[in-house]
């Protein structure tokens, strides 16, 4: 298939292109390329690409890719971006999802998956979430999901078959690291500084899942008949990885070794708190095996940041956590506050 992946020089874009590739898709990027200078010793992914933002692309530049399908997964991704300025998660992630979505349609796309998130559920009982389950999302960047979603939905014809990936929280290496998300977080605290501290008090339930078996999720359901798939939500995970966070801090520790786990300063109950059912894909997808476990991803982190010497100020620095390099670029004045980049 020829693929449109937007997001593709994120930290999930970036490692899925590789995937998609080794299965003989020809891949086409689409990015505006916020993290340029967040690799972490590692080539960045090389692929044709659209240097766009989603909010400007037009059924002009699609037309003239002849796709099967389209990825996307460019957005703000994460709840502490879309408390800078909800508006801008709003604008990006709703309003820039749904355009994009008009105008691949408009331009004869006839797949369409979107990267969504467990996060939409937000918190939950004790029960893990099945994909009918009730959306109680507590952030702008949850609730910006289940409103693509909706809109997705409504879109979905004969000519048109939108997906929802509810993807976990992911872990794991990739060229285009990130250190904000909690397994990924904690072993690199570990790694600089021989502690292991939580941010919350350790009792919430995560889901979780390795970038790599995000990535063949994907690839599944580009494969998958139609009929499997169209307008068809998944969560995106496998079966006995949900977590308590102090089980994955545990976890780290017992990998790095000689650590403490400990508690930061404004550690406090966390409100998302959910797990997830992840029976659905593995009995719709067939082909669809993930391989790993967090042990198995803390494993991959550890001898990663070992090896490529990730230091205490590299992982205090914006280059890791997309928050801080945002804050970075918009004071250098390289953006302006709509995250257009300024012209030059
Ligand atoms: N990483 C996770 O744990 C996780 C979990 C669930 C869902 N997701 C979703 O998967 C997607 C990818 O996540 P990620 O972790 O790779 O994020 P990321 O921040 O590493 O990458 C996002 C990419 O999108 C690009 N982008 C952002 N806004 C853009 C815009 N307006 N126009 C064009 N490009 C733009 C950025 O430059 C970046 O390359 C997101 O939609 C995210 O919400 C991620």
């Amino acid at each position: 298939m020829r693929i449109l992946v937007t997001g593709h020089l994120g930290y999930l874009g970036s490692e899925m292109v590789p995937v998609l590739r080794a299965r003989d898709h020809e891949v086409i990027g689409l990015d505006t390329d916020f993290y340029g200078s967040c690799d972490f010793h590692a080539v960045p992914v090389d692929a044709p690409m659209l240097p766009l933002d989603v909010r400007d692309v037009t059924v002009t530049d699609l037309a003239a890719l002849d796709l099967d399908a389209v990825i996307h997964l460019a957005a703000l991704s994460n709840d502490p971006l879309s408390d800078l300025d909800p508006q801008l998660t709003y604008d990006i992630n709703l309003d820039g999802s749904v355009h994009l979505a008009e105008v691949a349609k408009q331009a004869g796309v006839r797949r369409f998956l979107f990267s969504s998130s467990c996060s939409l559920y937000g918190k939950g009982g004790d029960a893990a979430l099945d994909e009918n389950a009730a959306f109680h999302p507590v952030t702008p960047y949850g609730e910006s999901k289940v409103r693509v979603e909706q809109a997705l939905s409504a879109m979905a014809d004969d000519t048109f078959s939108p997906v929802y990936l509810r993807n976990a929280t992911a872990y794991g290496l990739s060229r285009r690291l990130r250190a904000d998300i909690v397994v990924n977080n904690l072993v690199a605290h570990a790694a600089t500084s021989g502690k292991v501290l939580l941010e919350s008090d350790g009792t919430p339930w995560r889901p979780l899942v390795h970038v790599l078996d995000i990535a063949d999720a994907f690839a599944a359901v580009l494969d998958a008949p139609a009929e499997a798939i169209h307008d068809q939500a998944f969560n995106v995970g496998r079966s006995g990885e949900n977590y308590q966070v102090r089980e994955i801090a545990d976890i780290v520790a017992d990998v790095v070794g000689d650590c403490a786990v400990g508690f930061g300063v404004n550690a406090s109950p966390d409100i998302r708190d959910y797990q997830v059912d992840f029976t659905k894909i593995h009995r719709t997808l067939t082909g669809y095996r993930p391989r790993w476990t967090v042990r198995r991803g803390v494993e991959q982190l550890w001898a990663a940041y070992r090896h490529g010497g990730m230091t205490a100020d590299m992982f205090a620095g914006p280059a890791y956590v997309r928050l801080r390099e945002i804050q970075r670029l918009r004071a250098a004045g390289a953006m302006g506050a709509d995250l257009r980049w300024s012209a030059a």
